[in-house]
């Protein structure tokens, strides 16, 4: 009984005689003989088969939606490939990078400012100005380094003079940055000003009904606080901040969160 290893060598075997008769046989060609020959499929180039499983899934991944294109990320470097191809990320300041987000994939905490400014797009990275800098020293104080908790904005491209992210530019990214929150699966939520806590709340608030209390928001605990360029103008605002972190870092503890 022969097995496909046993045709193979048949075949190789048929083929260096044709060649001693014949003359050498151009690559292509040997190839074709191969594939022809219905019972030796097992044998099949599998360049010629991956080619075609390849460009069918171009074909089906090109027909999907943005939506169905942004649920099927399940890494960050996917959904960060995906955005980098986005033009409705963009905002209509010209030239503009991608500020994707920052820190651990995995983290427990996760913080969402408003939007990149100067520094930020420069640099591709959320609060690396001077916001950034205060962000640094408010987490020190209840004992978080940056690199533990994961940073990310409502926009992820800058918006022209810094002005606040529009109701549409907003909606246009909240698809992304949901699928941004489903990946790292944060157990607590710390947005940075009153416009990340409206918009992902969706609601029209003031500060202080948002402020103090937890909200449930895709599976974390969802608190809002002062945004730190805020701190820079009213300093007057950075005790209720630490109140609020000192919060945030119980019911870290409380939940068991990583240390
Ligand atoms: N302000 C924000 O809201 N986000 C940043 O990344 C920087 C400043
Ligand atoms: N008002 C706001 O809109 N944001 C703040 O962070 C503080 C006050």
């Amino acid at each position: 009984m022969n097995t496909t290893k046993d045709l193979y060598s048949e075949i190789a075997e048929f083929l260096e005689n044709e060649r001693e008769v014949y003359g050498p046989f151009s690559l292509a060609e040997t190839e074709e003989i191969v594939v022809a020959e219905p019972s030796a499929s097992a044998a099949k180039p599998a360049r010629d088969t991956s080619k075609t499983v390849v460009e069918e899934e171009n074909k089906e991944y090109q027909s999907m939606t943005t939506l169905e294109k942004i649920e099927a990320c399940s890494t960050l470097d996917e959904l960060r490939e995906l955005c980098e191809k986005a033009d409705e990320l963009r905002t209509d300041l010209e030239g503009t990078n991608l500020v994707f987000g920052v820190g651990n994939p995995q983290a427990d905490l996760m913080l969402i400012g408003e939007a990149p400014g100067a520094d930020e797009d420069r640099q591709g990275e959320p609060f690396v100005g001077k916001a950034g800098q205060l962000l640094n020293k408010i987490l020190a104080a209840v004992d978080f380094d940056r690199e533990d908790v994961y940073i990310a904005n409502i926009l992820k491209h800058r918006p022209p003079g810094n002005r606040n992210p529009d109701p549409d530019e907003r909606s246009r990214s909240l698809p992304y940055l949901f699928r941004q929150i489903d990946i790292i699966q944060p157990k607590i939520i710390l947005c940075l000003g009153l416009i990340s806590g409206n918009t992902l709340l969706n609601r029209e608030d003031l500060l202080r009904e948002l402020r103090g209390g937890f909200h449930p928001f895709r599976g974390a605990d969802l608190t809002v606080t002062y945004h730190p360029a805020a701190l820079l103008r009213n300093p007057q605002w950075k005790r209720p901040t630490w109140e609020d972190v000192q919060k945030v870092r119980k019911r870290y503890v409380e939940l068991g969160c990583k240390p």
